[in-house]
């Protein structure tokens, strides 16, 4: 029996994608960097079924009966552009924490994506669509997704997804994790709900000048500028939910704690971590590889359990 495998890496913003229009259109552009510890792995195999069919990977966790709509109906979606007929079971798991609040949706479409693209060649004994064309069908099951990609940094911008120059010394992601709950309003609904604040105007003209800022401040190798520019731009897209109709809120109590201590960290020792946080409670610390152990030490002493992924 023929089995197409792949596996894809998360990734997390700096300049965030938030306040998506129909068909998952971005309002504004957005930067990543890819997160090769953090995969989801999928294999798709043929079956003599009516219906294409789900399961969890062998050690990994269900999905909700919603999530699991969700991915098959983007994955009849692939098989309808990729014009493959026939009947699939999709098995995907991912290697990370389900309770860890990281957002799985970028790696598990992205793995899909990737393992539709090699079966379609492989049926039908053409070449792979490039990866451009991939992640261009990926965006439309999850936004985020396309940036997934292209390692370790990407831009996101209309149809436009690319490779950023980057002088920064390797970095290592850091997870504080604040709370492990599952999220109160999805990242689809803060899409829809961001659109509602007084601050969405001017939402992409800011975006937009500091993703600039941000890549020149990359080019440059300047880690105290990206820090400053990532810093905004998590205040910038949490204040959006703060201040929708109605509000919601990610914070945990840890959430303050984390940012206060980079803040001080900042202050007292001129140097710190380049931080931000996504549609959640946990703090991503990116930082020089050859300072991980440092920060590790002054997270745990924080109480924080955390995770680690290079780029
Ligand atoms: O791809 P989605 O629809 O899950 O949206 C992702 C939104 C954020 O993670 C909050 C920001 C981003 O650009 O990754």
């Amino acid at each position: 029996m023929n089995t197409w495998k792949a596996s894809a890496p998360a990734n997390i913003a700096l300049i965030k994608y938030m306040g998506k229009e129909e068909g998952n259109v971005s309002t504004n552009a957005s930067l990543s960097m890819t997160l090769s510890s953090f995969t989801t792995s999928v294999e798709l195999s043929l079956i003599e079924e009516n219906d294409h069919r789900w399961e969890p990977l062998s050690q990994s966790l269900s999905l909700t009966p919603k999530g699991r709509d969700r991915y098959l109906s983007f994955f009849r979606f692939l098989c309808e552009q990729l014009s493959l007929n026939q009947k699939f079971l999709v098995r995907s798991g991912n290697n990370f924490p389900a309770d860890a609040g990281l957002a799985s949706s970028a790696s598990s479409f992205a793995a899909l994506t990737m393992a539709a693209v090699q079966a379609q060649a492989e049926i039908k004994g053409t070449s792979q669509i490039d990866i451009l064309s991939a992640a261009k069908l990926s965006r439309k099951g999850s936004g985020s997704s396309c940036r997934s990609f292209i390692s370790p940094w990407c831009r996101w911008e209309n149809e436009e997804i690319r490779a950023v120059p980057s002088s920064l010394p390797p970095l290592v992601d850091l997870v504080l994790v604040a709370a492990d709950e599952s999220k109160k309003v999805t990242s689809s609904s803060a899409h829809q709900r961001v659109r509602t604040s007084a601050l969405f105007e001017g939402r992409v003209e800011r975006a937009s000048i500091r993703l600039r800022k941000l890549e020149d401040a990359m080019k440059a190798g300047n880690l105290q500028q990206v820090a400053e520019e990532s810093w905004a731009e998590l205040w910038d897209m949490h204040s959006l939910f703060h201040t929708s109709q109605p509000p919601f809120f990610y914070f945990a109590p840890g959430t303050m704690k984390a940012l206060r201590w980079a803040e001080d960290h900042w202050e007292e020792k001129g140097r710190g971590p380049i931080t931000t946080i996504d549609a959640g409670p946990n703090v991503h610390f990116l930082v020089p590889q050859a300072e991980v152990e440092y920060y590790r030490r002054e997270i745990t002493a924080l109480g924080f359990p955390v995770l680690e992924s290079g780029s």
